[in-house]
C-alpha cells in the first residue's frame, strides 16, 4: 500500500459495475469519494474508499512551525517563527503585550492564515487542511465563548453540535465532562448565575468536547482570582496526565508558566527570542552579571529607594512590605554601591541576600521590559512585586 504526500493510504479496489457486471479497478485514498466510470459500459458511478484515513507522520511532535509569519499590512506581528511542541508536553508561549502570542495561536487554530511559512498541527497542513486541524484541536482564547442565558449543558450540547457529535455520545461526554471539572451539580444552571472561576472551568471543558489531542489555552487565568487561578492550574495539568493532551499556554505569569510548563518559549516583537526547558533559561541569566538582591532595612524611608534607585547599576527596585526591598542590578559593583547608597542615607541594613535568578528575571533580561515600579511613598507593593523563588508572594503579571 502506497502513501501519498499527506500520508493517506492509496490503494487498488475494484469495482462492480451494477449495470454490465464489468469489473474494474480504480485507486484512491482510504475515506475517500470518487466517481468511477466502467470500462465496458462507460455507465458513471460513486464509490467510496473502504478503510480509515491513517493520522499523517508526525516524527512525535503535535505542532511543527517552520518560518511563520503574519504581516498585518506592514507591520510583522509575527516574524519568522519555528519550533515544535512535542506530543504530549505543556508548552508556554510567553511574551509582553502584542508580542504576537495570540496571533501564533489563531494562525495555529486555523482562524487566520499565515502570510509565509509552513505549520503542521496533528500533522496537517493549518492551511491546506485547515478542516483537519479543526477536529484535532480545542481552543480556549483570550475571550470566553460562552451563552450566558444558556445552561452549561446547554452550552456544552451547542458546541458538540458545531462538531456533528452523534447525541448519545454527546450527552455521555457533557456528564464526563462536567464531573471531570465537579460542576455536575451546576449542570442545568444558567451561565449568567457563575462566578467568572465557574465559567471558565465550563469554557475549558466546552474546548475539550470533541476529545482534542491538542488544547490551545490563551491567557486561561486572565481575570480569575487566585482560587479560581489555582484551579484552572489544576485542572491544565489533569488534562494533560489523566488524557495525555497536548497544551499550548500562553500566560503573564512566570510562576504559572513555571508551574506548568515543560518547555516554553519567550517571544517579543513577534520573534522567538528563547526557548527552553525553564531551568535551561534561567541559566541564561545565571553567566551574567545580574543579580536579585533581598535587602531588610529596619528603618526604611522612602529617601533611601529614591536613592537606591538612583544608581546606575539598579535596573528596578521594588517595595515587598515595610521593611524589604527587591533590587534588581547589573555590574559586579552593584552590591556594594546599594548598601553604600543605603547606609550614607542612615539605613540600618540587617540584611542582604542575593537571590536565584527567576524565570521572571530571565524575561526581563531577554525582552529588556524593564517594569520600572515607582517607588510609592509609604506604600507597599508587594502585590506587584516580581516571583523570586517559588511561593515566596504573588506573582506579577507582566503587561
Ligand atoms: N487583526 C489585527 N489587525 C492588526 N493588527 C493586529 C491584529 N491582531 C493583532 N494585531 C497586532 O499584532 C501584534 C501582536 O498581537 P497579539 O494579539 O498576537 O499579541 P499578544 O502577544 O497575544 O498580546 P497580549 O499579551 O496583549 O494578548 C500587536 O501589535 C497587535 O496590535
Ligand atoms: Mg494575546
Amino acid at each position: 500500500m502506497e502513501k501519498d504526500s499527506a500520508g493517506m493510504n492509496q490503494a487498488a479496489h475494484q469495482f462492480r459495475c451494477p449495470r454490465c457486471g464489468n469489473i474494474g479497478e480504480y485507486s484512491g485514498k482510504a475515506g475517500e469519494r470518487l466517481i468511477v466510470t466502467c470500462d465496458s459500459c462507460k455507465t458513471k458511478g460513486r464509490v467510496t474508499i473502504p478503510g480509515i484515513a491513517e493520522p499523517p507522520s508526525t516524527n512525535g511532535n503535535a505542532i511543527e512551525i517552520t518560518h511563520l509569519r503574519k504581516l498585518f499590512k506592514d507591520f510583522p506581528a509575527v516574524d519568522d517563527v519555528s519550533f515544535y511542541v512535542k506530543k504530549g508536553e505543556i508548552f508556554g508561549l510567553l511574551g509582553p503585550n502584542g508580542a504576537g502570542k495570540s496571533t501564533i495561536i489563531r494562525m495555529l487554530c486555523t482562524l487566520t492564515r499565515p502570510t509565509a511559512g509552513v505549520a503542521t498541527v496533528a500533522g496537517y497542513d493549518i492551511v491546506k487542511q485547515s478542516g483537519k486541524v479543526r477536529t484535532h484541536i480545542g481552543l480556549v482564547s483570550e475571550k470566553m465563548i460562552m451563552y450566558e442565558q444558556l445552561t452549561a449543558r446547554e452550552n456544552l450540547k451547542l458546541f458538540g453540535k458545531l462538531y456533528n457529535l452523534p447525541n448519545d455520545f454527546l450527552n455521555k461526554r457533557i456528564d464526563e465532562l462536567l464531573a471531570f471539572v465537579r460542576m455536575e451539580k451546576w449542570a442545568d444552571h444558567r451561565i449568567n448565575t457563575f462566578s467568572t472561576g465557574m465559567k471558565q472551568r465550563i469554557n475549558v471543558i466546552r474546548a475539550l468536547v470533541n476529545q482534542p489531542e491538542i488544547l490551545f489555552l490563551d491567557e486561561p487565568t486572565l481575570g480569575l482570582d487566585p482560587q479560581s487561578t489555582a484551579e484552572i492550574r489544576e485542572l491544565t495539568k489533569r488534562i494533560n496526565t489523566e488524557n495525555g493532551t497536548t497544551i499550548i499556554l500562553t500566560t503573564h505569569i512566570m510562576f504559572e508558566a513555571e508551574a506548568l510548563c515543560k518547555r516554553m518559549g519567550i517571544i517579543d516583537h513577534g520573534k522567538i527570542v528563547a526557548l527552553d526547558t525553564p531551568a535551561n533559561l534561567k541559566k541564561l541569566v545565571s553567566g551574567t552579571d545580574v543579580s536579585t538582591f533581598e535587602i531588610e532595612v529596619s528603618n526604611l524611608e522612602p529617601r533611601m529607594m529614591t536613592s537606591v534607585q538612583s544608581l546606575g547599576s539598579v535596573k528596578s527596585l521594588i517595595q515587598e512590605d515595610s521593611n524589604h526591598l527587591l533590587v534588581r542590578t547589573t555590574g559586579n559593583d552593584a552590591f556594594d554601591d546599594i548598601v553604600d547608597s543605603l547606609r550614607k542615607n542612615g539605613a540600618k541594613v540587617r540584611m542582604v541576600k542575593n537571590l536565584e535568578p527567576s524565570l521572571e528575571d530571565v524575561f526581563l533580561h531577554l525582552t529588556g521590559r524593564e517594569a520600572r515600579e515607582k517607588v510609592t511613598e509609604n506604600t507597599p507593593s508587594s502585590s506587584v512585586g516580581p516571583g523570586h523563588g517559588p511561593g515566596r508572594r504573588r506573582p506579577k503579571r507582566i503587561r
